[in-house]
């Protein structure tokens, strides 16, 4: 359980996590709890983001365009799931270097399952935009939306491990403004759509990312995660490096 994911638990989501780990989206909030979220978020300003995140931002705008559409966002997500994978393989390499020194290498090990956890929550955010995609017949250009995200996924994923084996800091900091980019994407996303106040939130993931009061309650929960993951990039900015 990852050090913020256990912050926002309640004491019997603690004492019994598997409860909270059946519902993939993070913290145990209400729907009145994830606008007051959604108001934080708009109020608070962005991170400074450093030139590299900058230059993915406005590549990603330049290819995709600026306005939010669901098929941006899939994108988005398709790629945020990536440092976790490079943090995980290196973290695994790391074990491999240190497993005379167990201590260590059981710290290294809660990184690689938190690494996984944001994977998978990043993972009901890209499912839960295909399916409305599909869902709202929205048509995509193959190439733009399936064959260059995974190219960007790939080069992503080559320079965050670059990054992390030579200073994690560096891939923590991108990260972090990664995140953070996406928490305000998102709860803007809500405000820009206020029909989807009244639409039903109704999928098939409903059991694995829990239940929403509408469509607009989904994505103010999935803004808030990017939150969360933010905050943990910030957190382990402090300590970048394994111990
Ligand atoms: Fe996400
Ligand atoms: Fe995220």
């Amino acid at each position: 359980m990852s050090v913020l994911a256990k912050e926002y638990m309640s004491d019997e989501e603690q004492q019994n996590p598997k409860a909270h780990q059946a519902i993939g989206a993070m913290g145990n909030l209400t729907a009145q709890d994830r606008l007051k979220e959604q108001q934080v978020t708009m109020s608070s300003p962005r991170r400074r983001y450093s030139i590299g995140a900058k230059i993915l931002f406005a590549s990603l705008d330049a290819i995709y365009g600026k306005p939010r559409t669901l098929s941006k966002f899939k994108v988005l997500e398709l790629v945020a799931r990536v440092p976790y994978q490079s943090w995980e393989q290196v973290a695994y390499i790391a074990i491999t270097h240190i497993s005379d020194r167990i201590s260590t290498a059981r710290r290294i090990h809660d990184r690689v399952i938190e690494a996984r956890q944001q994977q998978d929550n990043e993972q009901w955010h890209l499912l839960l935009l295909e399916e409305l995609i599909a869902d709202r017949n929205i048509k995509e250009n193959w190439l733009l939306y399936t064959a260059l995200p995974q190219l960007i996924a790939f080069l992503y994923y080559q320079i965050s491990v670059i990054m992390y084996i030579i200073k994690p800091k560096w891939s923590y900091r991108l990260n972090a403004d990664f995140e953070d980019h996406a928490e305000h994407e998102y709860m803007i996303l809500v405000d820009e759509n206020p029909d989807w106040e009244t639409t039903p939130f109704v999928s098939v993931l409903a059991p694995d990312y829990g239940t929403y009061e509408s469509l607009a309650d989904l994505f103010r929960q999935i803004g808030y995660d990017e939150r969360m993951h933010k905050h943990e990039s910030e957190y382990y900015l402090m300590e970048p490096r394994f111990k």
